[in-house]
């Protein structure tokens, strides 16, 4: 649905973003030697070579302070800037307190609304839409949003058609009312959710349908489980329509995008996303062959490295794109 329609005077810009990735690496070289899989399945099906792991010491909210630091340094802003934090996240440090209070304390924030949002991998597009509902309201000024995760805390490292695919990682964007005359400004977001689809990817323990106990972690339900090829083909599908969405609101063709920033789960459904719209493979930022998927912490992640070593530039037309578990999906698109 698109929710760039607010008829108000006010718009939203991406004044900094950050992002941050754990030091450790697990290469398709050491998978190897814990399931039955090798680095040509891997590549060749997925195009990941590696991912980052976070070390047993850190949480999410660490891995999220090092990005939000950096996306506030970025936005020359401080933390008692911030009117708002978004936290989208599956895997928070514990249910409760949320992700966004525990990173509101560590920022050292204002007790400003903080609050965690759930629609997996594509939170973090989910979130800047909430931001950018609450900015072109004329409500807040400021807003951050985190898309980070610690999978491989819920990922079983026995089961060789999930434990290849995900890493840790974390990504952070502040967005800020644009001032009057700018140039860069969210035009829309267009979000979708089907819950008919929802069993295709579950972590089923942890809630009240099925609180841990020690039957449960023996049926090992508080890892992730999923049905790769039916998600497969729904993320190509979405990614596309959600796009197309995007592109028809605003009336601009994807030959006048500069910039296709999609959710980083498999360069195969990267690579069909793109031929779909038969976009130029260099204009498509890809990551995913070092970090894996990491759920929501993807699009900001590879969104910061573009604006960082200087491909994604202020005035060039951005579309962030993503689909997850729910299922869910998005788009955002922008004048950077
Ligand atoms: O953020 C959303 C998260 N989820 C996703 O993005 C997942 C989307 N789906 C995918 O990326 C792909 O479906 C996978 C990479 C998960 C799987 O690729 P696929 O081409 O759809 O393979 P498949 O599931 O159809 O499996 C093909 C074969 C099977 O063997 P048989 O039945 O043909 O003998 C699997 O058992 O590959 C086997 N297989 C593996 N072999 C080696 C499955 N996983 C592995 C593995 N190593 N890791």
């Amino acid at each position: 649905m698109t929710s760039g329609t607010l008829n108000t005077p006010y718009f939203t810009k991406v004044s900094g973003t950050g992002s941050y990735l754990p030091e450790k690496i697990l290469t398709n070289a050491d998978l190897e030697k814990m399931v039955d899989t090798n680095d040509a399945w891997i590549s060749e099906r997925t195009g990941i070579k590696e991912r980052r792991l976070a070390a047993p010491e850190q949480v999410t909210t660490d891995l999220a302070y090092i990005a939000a630091t950096r996306a506030l340094e970025a936005a020359k802003l401080t933390a008692q800037d911030l009117d708002m934090i978004i936290f989208a996240t599956a895997t928070a440090d514990q249910p409760m307190p949320s992700a966004a209070c525990v990173l509101q304390r560590k920022l050292g924030a204002r007790q400003v609304m903080a609050f965690d949002l759930a629609a997996a991998c594509s939170g973090f597009i989910y979130a800047a839409s909430v931001a950018d509902q609450f900015i072109r309201s004329g409500m807040y000024k400021h807003v951050l949003v985190i898309g980070a995760e610690i999978l491989n805390r819920v990922v079983n490292y026995k089961d060789r058609e999930t434990c290849i695919l995900f890493g840790d990682g974390a990504g952070a964007a502040v967005f800020s009312r644009a001032e009057a005359n700018e140039p860069s400004r969210i035009l829309s977001t267009h979000l979708r959710a089907d819950g008919n689809l929802g069993d295709l990817f579950v972590l089923a323990a942890g809630g009240s349908a099925m609180p841990i106990s020690q039957a449960v972690v023996d049926s090992n339900a508080q890892y992730v489980k999923m049905k790769g090829r039916e998600i497969f083909k729904n993320a190509v599908r979405t990614m596309s329509q959600v796009c197309q969405e995007a592109l028809d609101a605003n009336g601009i063709a994807m030959d006048q995008v500069d910039w296709l920033v999609p959710h980083q789960a498999n360069l195969r459904i990267i690579d069909a996303v793109g031929s779909h719209f038969g976009i130029d493979p260099s204009k498509v930022i890809v990551n995913v062959q070092r970090t894996g998927n990491t759920s929501a912490a993807t699009v900001p992640i590879a969104l910061d490295e573009a604006i960082r070593d200087g491909r994604i530039q202020r005035g060039q037309n951005v579309i962030l794109t993503a689909f997850g578990a729910g299922l869910t999906s998005g788009s955002l698109i922008m004048r950077y």
